[in-house]
């Protein structure tokens, strides 16, 4: 009898199955990467729109948050800690079945000065390292189990002839802030991805000192296990032999390698990178109006292009995130100066872009 209901049922389920894949074919990021890396997205917080939250729950299996876990947010004061809107961004992922990418615990930027202050002087190696242990505890402690991965360090390379950003945190504790902050992650969380996350760390100069992080990290027995490369690119500069030798030279190392704020740029624009201290005067706005249709090919042929060599080194990476659910949400139209763009695989109105198709046709050709 037991066995004719569960015969029954399953009948039941392999004909509803194949009538809802009939009825909607699965066109989603997501299902087309899921045998060769996660697909993730940048989320403001859980206050979206009903279509935005449709549409991430469509496409992709993992979230970071853009913004609610730097420390100015989650830890403004000594001691404070504000983990409600994390918290409901979690939570939604949980509830979702999709996973969270903890977006960072060090960082130069926002990150607010009590770390760096002791009775209104610069605060000794000692007491400043003492809070970054601190912080980290109480941050990647309170997730641990819940997130799938940690940008331990976020962009601590210098852009120019320097090996380290001088950051407060460099000039405060030293060199070994970076290991300092991972063994402290591996302490609060003995399972999350630990990555070492940073912009323009494809490119020559700025490769090989992130390399030199990597084997100082582990010179340490620093628990790293994945290096971000973020992946603000610009239209007709996306220098895929880079991104090609980078993802081959870390995987090297015996780390994952994830894309883990993917953008293309298409507004033309004088500076380079992600640093957000970098602004620009002007108030060009060439694109305010759409995009022309052969900036939409160039950048849907750009998209397909990157997903074809992520497909070819899949074995080496775990995740490619977008930094920004469509074009509405994108930083990049207010960096380095407000500007339209449209640098995402979705419009303003949250349809798909020739882009979308592009990188899908990607995934088909790779099959
Ligand atoms: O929350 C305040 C709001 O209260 C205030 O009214 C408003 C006025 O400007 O500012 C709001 O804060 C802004 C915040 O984004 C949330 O929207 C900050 O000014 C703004 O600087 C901040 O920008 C973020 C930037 O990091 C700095 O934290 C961007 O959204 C975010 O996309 C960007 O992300 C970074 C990654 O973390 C690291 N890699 C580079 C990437 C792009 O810069």
């Amino acid at each position: 009898m037991r066995i004719m209901r569960i015969l029954n049922y399953l009948v039941v389920f392999i004909f509803t199955s194949a009538y809802i894949s009939a009825a909607e074919p699965d066109d989603s990021l997501k299902s087309a990467f899921a045998k060769r890396f996660d697909i993730g997205v940048a989320i403001p917080g859980t206050n979206l729109k009903d279509s935005e939250k449709a549409l991430l729950l469509k496409h992709f299996s993992t979230i970071t948050s853009e913004n609610s876990m730097k420390p100015q947010s989650l830890h403004p004061d000594e001691g404070r800690y504000e983990f409600g809107s994390s918290d409901a961004l979690v939570e939604m992922a949980r509830s979702n079945g999709i996973t969270v990418n903890g977006h960072t615990l060090i960082w130069h930027s926002q990150c607010p000065n009590w770390f760096f202050t002791d009775n209104g002087k610069p605060a000794e190696r000692e007491l400043v390292l003492k809070r970054m242990r601190e912080h980290i505890a109480g941050v990647a402690g309170h997730y641990a189990g819940k997130v799938a991965s940690w940008d331990v360090v976020n962009e601590a390379i210098d852009d120019g002839r320097e090996y380290l950003r001088k950051s407060k945190w460099l000039t405060s504790i030293g060199e070994d802030f970076i290991a300092e902050a991972f063994i402290a992650a591996r302490l609060a969380d003995p399972k999350a991805d630990l990555i070492y996350n940073d912009y323009g760390i494809e490119l020559g100069g700025k490769r090989e000192k992130a390399l030199r992080v990597i084997r100082d990290l582990k010179k340490r027995n620093a628990p790293i296990t994945g290096v971000g490369i973020q992946g603000h690119w610009a239209l007709d500069r996306v220098p895929f032999k880079a991104i090609e030798d980078a993802i081959i030279a870390f995987h090297a190392e015996g780390l994952k390698v994830s894309i883990t704020e993917l953008d293309i740029d298409v507004v033309p624009r004088s500076s380079f990178g992600a640093d957000i201290s970098t602004r620009e005067k002007g108030s060009d706005d060439p694109y305010a109006n759409g995009l022309p249709a052969d900036i939409q090919k160039r950048l849907a042929d750009q998209y397909a292009q990157l997903f074809a060599l992520f497909l070819k080194h899949s074995d080496k990476m775990s995740r490619v995130t977008f930094w920004g659910l469509h074009d509405g949400r994108s930083w990049l139209n207010g960096f380095p100066r407000r500007r339209t763009n449209h640098p995402m695989l979705f419009d303003r109105s949250l349809q798909p872009k020739p882009a979308l198709d592009a990188v899908l046709g990607a995934a088909k050709q790779h099959e």
